[in-house]
């Protein structure tokens, strides 16, 4: 074997159909660099916000100015005996596959929707492809912030109250779901849609009129919605590393430069801060990492996650908030650098990663995939 071909091979996709496509632009750029050209070969596709996946030495540069003058199209057959990313041709007005190579493991950088939501991995696990991050079930619930609400209940671990909205019940039923959100506790509220990230349509609600166009602006972006008990809340952090062993980092603090983490504060205005460590009493810290890994294994997560806690200036009270299984990555970013506080350097995060996802296909592969009579 030729040195070429023993290394690994990782196609590492970006961009995406979503509302987070330029801040998964910034995070692969982090970690496109960070991948050791002596162990890996890399394959990069960016995905357009049409979700058209082109390949190509410079994906990245050319997708972030939307030029693609020298990307090819490709794509990943959903067929495992024909798995690896093709590329695709147009001659004499027909498409023909051409097979660029297979991959031994995929890098879906793709925050939020059909990224970090379970739907790419559902084509992954079709294909039969390792792949970074967590499966369907642990993607699909991390993204759902009623059902991963509903998830935390169940394991009685602590979540502030909550109800979920359809938005066929605010257009044709405000008045009701006014009412009911002023059951769940005092103004302020917040309102945020159950499946995005980046703080796209959230709300904090001081009154009712605020609440209002809150659940307006909400349901212009997802079908279902959540109204919130606001917390008077310090914003804490936990990494989460691991498949079936699982370890947390220390935790990490947000001061978000606005009245709460939206996303101008998170990527517009440098005056938000992270603070490494979190300042907490020993006793708080240790019930933080013992959340987030209790929260990450609740939701059957993989490989990585960072586990956001809102921690309650009145009362002391820690809550989940919610979970990103692919968290921001950027070699400025929460996720790595609680990772770099205690020893483990952004390369050698990204080559974990890569052995979780294949640690986690051999697993797979220890599943039968059809009925055979107990082995006595
Ligand atoms: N119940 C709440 N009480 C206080 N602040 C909240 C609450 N829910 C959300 N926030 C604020 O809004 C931000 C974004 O909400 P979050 O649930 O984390 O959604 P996203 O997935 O968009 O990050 C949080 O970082 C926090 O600043
Ligand atoms: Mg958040």
């Amino acid at each position: 074997m030729d040195n070429q071909s023993r290394k690994l091979k990782v196609a590492v996709l970006f961009g995406g159909v979503s509302g987070e496509h330029e801040i998964s632009l910034l995070s692969a750029r982090s970690i496109l660099s960070a991948l050791d050209p002596e162990r890996y070969e890399v394959i990069p596709i960016g995905i357009t916000h049409e979700g058209e996946w082109l390949y190509g030495e410079k994906a990245l540069e050319e997708l972030g100015e939307g030029t693609l003058s020298t990307c090819i199209p490709a794509t990943l057959l959903p067929d495992p005996t024909r798995s690896g990313i093709y590329l695709l041709r147009e001659e004499a007005s027909a498409w023909l596959l051409q097979r660029l190579c297979q991959v031994d493991v995929v890098f879906p950088v793709l925050h939020g929707t059909f990224g970090e939501d379970g739907t790419i991995q559902g084509l992954l696990e079709i294909a039969n492809v390792a792949y970074v991050g967590s499966g369907v079930v642990g993607s699909a619930v991390g993204m759902d912030k009623g059902i991963f609400k509903d998830v935390m209940r169940a394991h009685g671990i602590p979540v502030v109250d909550w109800k979920v909205f359809t938005r066929r019940e605010v257009e044709s039923g405000l008045e009701e779901v006014v009412a009911k959100s002023e059951a769940i506790a005092p103004y302020p509220l917040f309102v945020k849609p159950a499946n995005l990230g980046s703080s796209v349509g959230v709300s904090k609600c001081r009154n009712r009129d605020e609440l209002i166009s809150g659940l307006k602006e909400a349901i212009r972006y997802d079908r279902r919605i959540l109204v919130e008990r606001g917390v008077n809340a310090r914003e804490i952090e936990v990494s989460v590393l691991g498949n079936e062993e699982v370890e947390a980092s220390i935790p990490g603090e947000i001061i978000p430069a606005d009245e709460f983490y939206s996303y101008h504060a998170k990527y517009h205005d440098d005056r938000s801060q992270l603070l490494i460590p979190a300042p907490l009493e020993p006793h708080l810290s240790e019930h933080a990492r013992s959340l987030a890994v209790r929260t990450f294994k609740a939701i059957d997560a993989a490989g990585m996650a960072r586990v956001d806690m809102l921690l309650d200036k009145d009362d002391g009270e820690l809550y989940v908030n919610e979970i990103n299984t692919i968290p921001g990555f950027t070699r400025i970013s929460m996720y790595p650098k609680l990772w770099n506080a205690v020893g483990i350097s952004y390369p050698q995060l990204v080559d974990r990663l890569i052995e979780l996802a294949l640690e986690r296909k051999a697993e797979k592969a220890k599943n039968l995939y059809r009925y055979q009579r107990e082995r006595r």
